[in-house]
């Protein structure tokens, strides 16, 4: 099925107000953003709009019980220019898999993509020329309907803005492995990007910061032995050489974009990788032992950041220099030349925005 996308253009673009040499995370919005209601079992009213507020009712069920998820992933500029996405189809995969945990509709893939490059077309001078800056994508889902009561609801948003951003980390990230709180659990909702699984991390998470933490490495939820994830990352461990990554099969991770891609990346390269459980006994021998040659955690916003130090229990353990690192060095700019069209793109991860179909359309 084809979607109809109406455009109203800004009269006053913002474009100007930008420093692109200083693009904080988040804090900026480019002019136009997608809309596209849900009723009656279809979407509807797809339309792209001046980047503004939206008036909502008290009572609107997101809110109150949680209907809400979201994605994120980046456009670039190829070496001539030309919009570049890096793997949107695994996003629109993983936000259908929060869609179906969370008894929300799917998003079928000719909305989004259609959506996607006509926005990105639309405000495409608003993708940053400079090295680590991109242009973050949002997607993002909520239901709308304004009752009190816990069923799932029939009427939903589904709207996409996009934020030039410059680099998420700057330096090496400190992370504490919590002991007492935990993420996620089997059989819970670990692995969908739902908006409540990062408002249930806050609390801990500022705790670690006021310690002068960046941000928590979880451990499971069952036996707090077990690595999960850090923050908005997907973790890597190298010990004696094997790249080690936390396996997905308990539904209590994100499957990452950036992490899937590590793993296919170490592989071709002939890296030795496992995707299995590691607990932090295992770490923390590794590092008595003079094993422990890397962590880094991976993610569309932080890409491949370094890990400098870790705090479990009391201890601070700090782990080699990052000019040390040479095999997550090796991977990350095997992806991130990738990503920016400079390397050949061998596994079809890039999707060229349509930009004359759409940029007068
Ligand atoms: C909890 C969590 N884990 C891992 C990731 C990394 O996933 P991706 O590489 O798709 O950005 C993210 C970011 O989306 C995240 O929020």
């Amino acid at each position: 099925m084809g979607y109809k996308i109406a455009v109203e253009k800004t009269k006053l673009s913002r474009l100007g107000e930008i420093d692109f040499n200083d693009l904080p995370f988040g804090k900026h919005f480019s002019d136009h953003m997608f809309i596209a209601d849900y009723s009656d079992g279809e979407w509807k009213d797809c339309r792209i709009v001046p980047f503004g507020e939206f008036s909502i009712h008290p009572a609107l069920s997101a809110l109150h019980y949680g209907q809400s998820i979201f994605e994120g992933m980046k456009a670039e500029k190829d070496p001539e220019g030309n919009p570049i996405i890096f793997r949107p189809l695994k996003n629109l995969n993983r936000l259908n898999i929060s869609t179906d945990r969370m008894a929300m509709p799917e998003i079928p893939e000719d909305l989004f993509m259609s959506a996607i490059d006509k926005l990105v077309s639309i405000d495409k001078n608003w993708i940053p020329d400079a090295p680590h800056s991109s242009l973050y994508i949002r997607p993002f889902m909520f239901a709308t309907e304004g009752f009190v009561g816990i069923k799932p609801a029939e009427h939903f948003r589904f709207v996409i803005f996009t934020c030039p951003v410059g680099a998420y980390y700057s330096k090496p990230v400190k992370v504490f492995i919590h002991d007492k709180y935990v993420r996620a659990f089997p059989g819970g909702v670990g692995y969908a990007k739902c908006a409540g699984n990062y408002g249930a991390v806050m609390m801990p998470t500022r705790e670690v910061q006021k310690m002068g933490y960046d941000q928590i490495l979880w451990l499971d939820g069952i036996h707090h032995r077990y690595l999960q994830e850090i923050g908005t990352m997907n973790i890597f461990v190298i010990i004696d050489g094997v790249i080690i990554t936390p396996a997905l099969d308990q539904g209590t991770i994100l499957d990452g974009v950036t992490r899937d891609s590590i793993v296919r990346l170490a592989e071709s390269e002939g890296y030795v990788l496992q995707e299995r459980d590691i607990s932090i006994e295992e770490v923390i021998n590794a590092y008595h032992e003079g094993k422990l040659q890397d962590m880094f955690g991976t993610g569309t916003a932080a890409v491949l950041s370094h890990i400098g130090e870790f705090h479990y229990k009391g201890e601070n353990y700090e782990l080699p220099p990052v000019e040390l690192r040479e095999i997550s060095k090796k991977l990350k700019h095997r992806l991130t030349s990738i990503k920016s069209g400079k390397a050949e793109d061998v596994y079809g991860w890039l999707h060229t925005v349509a930009v004359a179909v759409y940029a007068n359309s």
